[in-house]
């Protein structure tokens, strides 16, 4: 599939879209301050998938996060602002992912992906 651009102007603070770039629904999160805070506080022995928020965001968009919504389990699409975590909850098996999309609780074993991205202005991303 071609690669898509995505205008982030609409998408206010506290808030996400799903669009869907190679048959994938990807979801694109404008974190608060205190998402971002959450994600970047978290100690990584915390984590069952080890990674930083900041290897998982572009610097200097950091209230961004842009991760493919498929639960790395058994593929259901996970529901954002969810959970424990306050990211995204999978309603098939209970699994749990933080404000930066990683694998909290339940029987996912992986964060979700982030799909490659750039930003080709500062409210416009293309992705792929
Ligand atoms: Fe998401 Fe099983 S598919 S928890």
């Amino acid at each position: 599939g071609a690669p898509i651009e995505v205008d982030l102007t609409p998408i206010a603070q506290g808030q996400d879209i799903k669009v869907f770039w190679r048959g994938q629904p990807i979801y694109i999160m404008n974190r608060t301050p205190k998402q971002v805070e959450e994600a970047r506080n978290t100690p990584l022995s915390d984590l069952k998938d080890p990674q930083t928020d900041q290897a998982r965001t572009k610097e200097g968009h950091e209230n961004w996060l842009v991760v493919v919504g498929i639960c790395t389990h058994l593929g259901c699409i996970p529901i954002a602002h969810e959970g424990n975590y306050d990211g995204f909850f999978c309603p098939c098996h209970g699994s749990q992912y933080d404000t930066s999309g990683r694998i909290r609780q339940g029987p996912a074993p992986l964060n979700l992906p982030v799909p490659p991205y750039q930003f080709v202005s500062d409210s416009k991303i293309q992705i792929g």
